[in-house]
């Protein structure tokens, strides 16, 4: 009797799996039949070339978009297909494109954030009565801690609009935080930023994940992605080409020929001097 193919389990165990995600637009098929697996405690880099799918794949882990075929599942149970109620279930995210309420002060932009988590109804909200009070003064001593924790103390009364575009980032961060997520989805967070600003963004995910968070972060950056991830994935053409540790994936020569571009050795060299000089 043949053998039974054997199940397409991603890798990574079951905090967040996606499993055979497709998303077709028209003609294009810009994911094809992807899966993964992210574990407790797990820094997973996203890396691949422009237009591979990488933000499309956040988009379907965290429900913007409906995956045209494939499934989303936190802790084996199986994601809406709302961004507000995935938020609500623990998943977080940043943008690719900053999106901050630019009128909004730095603490109020993560007030927001932190009112997902709120338990008040809206009738004590609206009565303004104690239960109310009290977890207001919840919500804004967690805001102080959370941009302390980013580093953003300084600019708490500032309009987001008015904050450097690095800080702009540590903000959308503390944002995503506020709302006290068990995985954390980063696209691009250190595009723009200097090699200090990206250096004090790979401490800041460790401090994250050191705190109980998982992270999913996509970067073009791979000196930064190979010295912060414990695993990463590779993305080309909407498929996942090889999934493996910093080691197995910058040595793989079809990872070296898709996407990086540079003969291994010459990757190698880089990554050497990136760990010495971070
Ligand atoms: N809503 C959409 N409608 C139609 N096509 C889309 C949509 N979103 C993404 N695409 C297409 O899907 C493909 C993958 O795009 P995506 O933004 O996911 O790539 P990416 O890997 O994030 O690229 P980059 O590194 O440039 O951010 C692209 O060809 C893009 O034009
Ligand atoms: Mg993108």
């Amino acid at each position: 009797m043949p053998e039974a193919p054997a199940p397409r389990t991603p890798s990574g165990a079951g905090l967040l799996t996606a499993s055979g995600v497709t998303m077709q637009f028209g003609g294009l098929r810009a994911l094809n039949d992807v899966s993964f697996g992210l574990s407790e405690g797990e820094i997973i880099g996203l890396i691949g070339p422009n237009g591979a799918g990488k933000t499309t794949f956040f988009n379907c882990l965290t429900g913007l978009y409906a995956p045209t075929s494939g499934s989303v599942a936190l802790r084996g149970t199986p994601l809406p297909q709302d961004p507000a109620k995935v938020t609500d279930r623990g998943i977080a995210r940043t943008f690719q494109n900053i999106r901050l309420f630019p009128s909004m002060t730095a603490e109020e932009n993560v007030l927001v954030g932190r009112h997902v988590r709120m338990k008040q109804g809206p009738l004590s909200s609206l009565l303004h009565g104690p239960g109310f009070k009290r977890s207001e003064a919840e919500a804004r001593s967690r805001t102080a801690e959370l941009l302390e924790f980013v580093g953003l103390t300084r600019f708490s009364g500032e309009l987001a609009r008015n904050l450097p575009y690095g800080d702009q980032r540590r903000l959308e961060i503390a944002r995503a935080l506020a709302t006290e997520p068990s995985v954390l989805l980063l696209d691009e967070p250190t595009a723009g930023m200097n090699a200090q600003e990206t250096e004090a963004t790979r401490q800041l995910i460790f401090g994250i994940r050191d705190l109980g968070t998982s992270v999913v972060v996509i970067e073009h950056d791979t000196k930064f992605i190979f010295t912060l991830c414990d695993r990463v994935l590779v993305l080309v053409q909407g498929e996942l080409l090889v999934e493996g540790s910093p080691d197995e994936v910058r040595g793989d020569p079809r990872v070296v020929e898709a996407y990086l571009g540079a003969p291994p050795d010459e990757v190698e060299h880089q990554i050497h001097a990136a760990e010495e000089n971070p």
